[in-house]
């Protein structure tokens, strides 16, 4: 790991000309100027009830914008971008100035993606002031908004000049996001072989920084290893949705993974000690639920995993294996329905 004093971590995402810095300590913001290049305006995207981190006198005189987007998922839209994007026109702004995105996983996919469109692209800057935002949402360039026919479904790979992870942020989480921070932090546990439990908060979260940052820079369109870092997720998605969002993302990616690991053990990829592993972590360690939720049939669970939209071939969940984890196509809906059906009346 890259890394400098105990309390202050950089990571590198390793993308040729287009590499980046992902900072990780408290106070860690004392590093935003430097990453403004040469900029004379900045736009700071952010929302009502966010942490107030960046001090706008910090930022070496330049012209600021602060600009707030809506909280809740209808807001994630093109409109918000289209707002945005005028907002930084009616600013003067151009190929030279950055977007800075202050939030949670919406504030920089919403901020990403305007930085991506306008003017054919600007730089954007996220500095993420959740547990979810620091470990993964902010870091790997995803960016976008929702249709009303689905989640996520516009957007491009935009990747920012750096990301900011100010633990300073944490301190005031509310506890669900807390739990959605978790449910993501698990995952990484088994991504690599890694006792993350061991490690101190500022490790722990460039640890899982520098996890994701080695996936992304070996597939960065998701062509096929990103796909790892959904983990937990195809069930969690079902849930989510099936639960009409009662359940947090987190919480139900916590689920998603031990449901995962016993599909594994199922199909004869792993074993009931491995099992138990995810149990642990994910109950025991982080505190998440690890039983399937009555929030649907097992036949409105199926039909909603069929259509994840990163299955291939049938139904694709990412599963562990000897191999390590990784996305596993074409997997035998019986075998899935058959341990839901079970999960469900336990
Ligand atoms: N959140 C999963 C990814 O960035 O690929």
């Amino acid at each position: 790991m890259a890394g400098q004093s105990a309390e202050r971590r950089s990571v590198r995402v390793e993308l040729g000309d287009r590499s980046y810095p992902v900072l990780v300590g408290h106070g860690a913001v004392d590093g935003l100027e430097a990453l403004l290049g040469a900029s004379r305006t900045v736009a700071l995207v952010t929302q009502d009830g966010i942490p107030d981190l960046v001090d706008p006198a910090s930022l070496g005189g330049r012209s600021v914008e602060r600009l707030q987007i809506g909280r809740g998922e209808e807001h994630k839209s093109l409109d918000t971008v289209g707002e945005l994007c005028s907002a930084f026109a009616a600013a003067g702004m151009n190929r030279g100035d950055v977007v800075v995105a202050v939030g949670g996983g919406m504030v920089t996919d919403v901020a990403g993606f305007a930085a991506a469109t306008f003017h054919r692209g600007i730089d954007v800057v996220h500095v993420p002031t959740t547990l979810l935002g620091m470990i993964d949402a902010a870091v790997g360039g995803k960016t976008g908004v929702n249709l009303p026919e689905g989640k996520n479904l516009v957007g491009s790979f935009w990747q920012p000049r750096g990301v900011i992870c100010d633990l300073d942020a944490l301190a005031t989480l509310p506890e669900r996001e807390v739990r959605c921070g978790n449910g993501e932090m698990a995952k990484y546990h088994f991504l690599t072989g890694d006792d993350l439990a061991d490690l101190g908060e500022v490790d722990r979260i460039a640890r899982c920084v520098e996890i994701k940052a080695e996936v992304v820079a070996s597939d960065e369109r998701e062509g096929g290893r990103r796909a790892v870092l959904n983990y937990g997720h195809t069930l969690a998605h079902a849930l989510e949705i099936a639960s009409g969002h009662e359940l947090a993302h987190g919480e139900a990616v916590g689920i998603g993974l031990v449901f995962a690991a016993e599909l594994a053990r199922e199909l004869g990829r792993i074993d009931e000690g491995r099992v138990a592993d995810h149990r642990r972590v994910v109950g025991e360690l982080y505190g998440l639920d690890t039983e399937v939720p009555a929030v649907g049939s097992v036949d409105r669970l199926m039909e909603l995993m069929s259509r994840d939209k990163k299955a291939i071939d049938g139904l694709t969940f990412v599963l562990d294996g000897p191999a390590g984890v990784e996305p596993v196509a074409g997997v035998d809906p019986s075998v899935v329905a058959d341990l839901l059906a079970s999960s469900l009346t336990r």
